[in-house]
């Protein structure tokens, strides 16, 4: 099995926004307690936070991380988590049935993002609340000081304002499990009158509308040109939010798992710049795809899910998925597919970063490790440049059940405009067979240099855990040759690579 790539740099995409590696922290299960959060640890800092954690997180590369939820923030009163601690109420959290001690909130959060060096992305709750509270949690978070919310920031002992640029107007509204659901219409109006409320206070500032919570949503399509149709001058981007689970033993399709990543932006734009169209619009609204990553839902759904209405646990053992090295290749490849899009996907959340469907897990008391699906993430984040290359990529197909006929490998690649340098991120979704990667790189120079590190294993069901917390890391990719004009690798089955030419 061959494939074959050409690469120019004289084609491109468009510039890869560092935002495009964000992640997302949602109060969810032991995400903040016991996740970020644990000040009994011997490795936790003065303010509780752990430094082991802290550290993961500051090698795994995340520029900006979307807080306080997800389907939490539909039930959630932002006031509760700020000021002395003793005051704080617990409270009910109807999204995932738990106790939401309040111990953690926006100052503490924002705290935290400044030693892990991310940029907060802060949602505002539009399922039970409405413009008024989004007007008092901007006002506190960027007011600098002497009206009533943003003096009492400064008499909590925070005198420097927060400063967040970015803002998410709800969450999943279309979704009939959000607490405080609508349709497209309510949503839309709620929606364009909190975003000019709030620019109003600061025009400058970047909001992100509510798009369908999957492409598989009854509503989707029509939910985004409604809602866009009344938002469309006071947003800059709408959501997108897509989650991938093998069903049953069809790896085929999960491998190809990017593929409907692709359809679905695409579908997307096509939806924002119909909009435009009629608006006679000189404005483009782009993608923030700030919910994605591999997530086995059907057994949340069916094991993990508390009903009892007699039990509301404080930060619950959720979501705790363990990923395999087959999963890592999954999310290596939905990589690749936000980064072909990079000119319409400017920003994008890999949910979530601690112990809920995570790259870092914990254990209360124990250590902290790196997921199999860490590794291509913090890859990416790392060795990506400047700029995606529009590529030629002839492969090899197979016939998947759900997306039918698709390409064998896929593969996207950035360059350094300044220093000339190119990466290549690619996978082979072969259950069985290794390709050959044949790279055409007449058009990008001499290549000095040529390294690859590559994700696979003999058992792709191979994950790291807490006992064996190393099974699975990256391994460099002997295989590489380097030719007149010509690179080739050799990618193993349900792989992973990343390629870098000097
Ligand atoms: O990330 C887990 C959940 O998935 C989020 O809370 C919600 O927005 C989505 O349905």
């Amino acid at each position: 099995n061959r494939a074959h790539l050409t690469l120019d740099p004289q084609f491109t995409i468009g510039p890869v926004n560092r935002r495009l590696f964000g992640s997302f922290v949602e109060h969810l299960g032991r995400c903040v307690y016991d996740g970020i959060y644990e000040p009994g640890h011997e490795k936790a800092d003065e303010e509780g936070f752990r430094t082991d954690v802290i550290e993961l997180v500051r090698e795994l590369g995340v520029s900006t991380i979307r807080y306080p939820g997800g389907n939490f923030v539909s039930g959630y009163r932002w006031e509760d988590g700020v000021g002395p601690r003793d005051e704080r109420p617990p409270r009910l959290d109807l999204a995932w049935h738990s106790t939401e001690s309040n111990e953690i909130g926006l100052d503490e959060f924002a705290g935290w993002l400044k030693k892990v060096d991310s940029e907060l992305m802060y949602a505002v709750n539009l399922g039970t609340r409405g413009v008024l509270e989004a007007l008092d949690v901007l006002e506190y978070a960027n007011l600098r000081s002497g009206t009533h919310w943003a003096q009492r920031r400064v008499a909590n002992g925070h005198p420097e304002p927060h400063g967040i640029r970015m803002w998410c107007l709800g969450n999943e509204m279309d979704g009939p499990w959000q607490l405080g659901h609508s349709t497209a219409e309510e949503y839309g109006r709620l929606a364009a009158k909190t975003a000019s409320a709030m620019r109003q206070i600061d025009p400058d500032l970047e909001l992100v509308v509510c798009g369908s919570s999957s492409a598989q949503m009854p509503t989707f399509g029509d939910w985004e040109r409604v809602v866009l149709e009344h938002t469309y001058d006071d947003v800059d981007f709408i959501s997108c939010h897509a989650y991938y689970e093998p069903k049953g033993d069809d790896y085929g399709s999960f491998l190809a798992s990017g593929v409907n990543m692709d359809r679905f932006i695409e579908a997307v734009v096509a939806t924002a710049d119909h909009v435009k169209a009629t608006r006679r619009s000189d404005k483009t609204i782009n993608i923030s795809f700030d919910e994605w990553n591999v997530w086995y839902q059907s057994r949340y759904n069916e094991v993990d899910k508390i009903t009892d209405v007699a039990e509301w646990p404080v930060a619950p053992r959720l979501l705790e998925d363990s990923y395999s090295v087959l999963d890592a290749v999954v999310l290596g490849s939905l990589m690749i597919s936000l980064i072909r899009h990079a000119d319409r996907v400017t920003a994008a959340s890999l949910a979530q970063l601690v112990n809920v469907i995570a790259p870092i897990m914990t254990e209360p008391g124990g250590p902290a490790w790196r997921q199999t699906t860490f590794h291509p993430f913090s890859l990416t984040s790392r060795l990506a440049r400047d700029v995606a290359l529009e590529l030629k990529l002839d492969s090899p197909t197979y016939g998947t059940r759900l997306y039918g006929e698709v390409p064998l490998v896929d593969a996207v690649a950035t360059y350094d405009e300044a220093g000339g340098g190119t990466t290549v991120f690619a996978v082979n979704r072969s259950l069985t067979e290794e390709v050959t990667l044949d790279i055409d790189t007449r058009a990008v120079g001499s290549v000095g240099a040529a390294r690859a590190t590559s994700l696979f294993d003999g058992d792709i069901h191979a994950a790291n855990t807490l006992e064996d917390p190393e099974r699975v890391s990256p391994r460099e990719n002997t295989s590489v040759s380097v030719g007149e004009g010509t690179v080739s690798i050799t990618l193993p089955p349900v792989s992973w690579t990343v390629l870098t030419l000097d």
